[in-house]
């Protein structure tokens, strides 16, 4: 079966938990860097990771890497690579994003219809035409330059993963639901453990974690650019791939997670969101505010994303709120709690220095993931 190396762009500060993904489907990773790893494997690869990986936004195949300072270097090595084993007589083909960091060839713009260029001569060589109807099936390129490596990648998830198709409705500064499920497997939750999200929004945090909890494969029911695509024939191995997400779902889970949000508005579109995902049954959301959140139970985890304060008008507003979210979290002894949050006097507020923080990029905006962790349950008698 003919490898290749893939592509996972992931979150700045999340590549573990994309990596631990990818090792659990049973691929060999070859590289972590900052913001993706890059896999082997064969088409199988692309199909199984395309439907069932949270943690990326989209799944590449690496067509070349290479060291360009120049335009002419650019042309000559996209040249070189053998487009025709990817993209077929009628493709449409064309660099959909460039991004260029501290490198010498730094206009996007150039880059991609240089690129273009290259690709064009290189492919009219090798089916002897001169002309190229393109109207046949897309094959869009992303590329980076860092440091003046270069890094092709051949899209083949087309929109991205985030859309899972089930956020119908959203609330304002949203987590995707991509950064939600990385936040949920930074910590050590699992499904048979409490989960609260005081301020749950859209409900992505409590979706993706019982998504999580119920092993659903966050792209079963979605489409892929690469399902058509003639090169590789991938029909019957995303097929496949569907048919095992559905063979792995787990139906029995305990219902133990929670959403709540003082704005009553937000816990109706959580719950037609979480009736979308298929997984309403297993989720309860309330509309109560953060001060009044407690509960009986022990060793639960809270994982929110509060509001931060965006606009200067709300700065006072929050330094109140995350007073109030350290009130709480003292109530909560036993409890496990993760903040994601841009405040950066969030520990001030809550009254506490996090056990950890880690910092993450959401986008390009620079955030804090606070943990907050608390004891291990107690041993059941003959649990292993
Ligand atoms: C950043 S948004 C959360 C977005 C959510 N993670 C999502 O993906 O949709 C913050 C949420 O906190 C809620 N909120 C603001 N103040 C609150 C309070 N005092 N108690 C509970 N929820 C609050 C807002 O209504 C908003 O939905």
């Amino acid at each position: 079966m003919q490898e290749f190396e893939w592509i996972a762009p992931c979150h700045f500060g999340t590549e573990a938990v994309c990596k631990k993904e990818i090792m659990k489907l049973g691929y060999e990773i070859t590289e972590v860097e900052d913001g993706k790893v890059t896999f082997r494997g064969g088409i199988d690869a692309m199909c199984r990771a395309n439907v069932f990986m949270r943690t990326t936004e989209r799944i590449l195949l690496k067509a070349a890497s290479f060291e360009a300072t120049t335009f002419e270097e650019l042309f000559q090595n996209t040249k070189s690579i053998p487009w025709e084993e990817f993209i077929p007589r009628d493709g449409r083909f064309w660099v959909k994003k460039a991004n260029s960091v501290k490198s010498k060839l730094f206009s996007t713009s150039d880059i991609q219809s240089i690129m273009k260029k290259a690709m064009v001569e290189r492919l009219k060589e090798k089916y002897r035409v001169s002309w190229f109807p393109e109207d046949g099936e897309d094959y869009p390129l992303r590329v980076t330059i860092i440091k003046d490596k270069v890094t092709i990648g051949l899209d083949t998830t087309g929109e991205s993963l985030h859309k899972r198709g089930y956020r119908k409705w959203t609330v304002k500064a949203p987590v995707t639901e991509t950064l939600a499920a990385s936040l949920i497997m930074l910590t050590p939750w699992k499904y048979d453990r409490y989960l609260i999200d005081p301020f749950c929004g859209s409900g992505t945090i409590p979706i993706e974690a019982a998504m999580i909890g119920a092993n659903i494969a966050p792209g079963m029911n979605r489409h892929f650019i690469s399902e058509k695509w003639t090169s590789f024939n991938p029909g019957f191995q995303y097929k496949r791939a569907v048919e095992e997400a559905k063979d792995v779902i787990i139906r029995d889970n305990p219902c133990l997670i929670q959403g709540f949000d003082i704005d009553g508005e937000c816990i109706k579109m959580a719950m037609a969101n979480a009736e979308l995902a298929g997984v309403d049954d297993c989720i309860h959301f309330q509309k109560r505010a953060v001060k009044d959140l407690s509960s009986k139970r022990q060793y639960g985890f809270v994982i929110t994303n509060p509001p931060y304060g965006e606009r200067l008008e709300d700065k006072e507003g929050v330094k109140k709120l995350y007073t109030e979210i350290g009130q709480v979290f003292k109530e909560l002894p036993t409890w496990s709690k993760y903040i994601i949050t841009a405040f950066d006097d969030a520990e001030k507020y809550i009254g506490k220095k996090a056990d950890k923080n880690r910092k993450l990029y959401n986008g390009m905006m620079k955030t804090y993931f606070l943990s907050y962790m608390g004891p291990k349950p107690p041993r059941v008698p003959g649990e292993k």
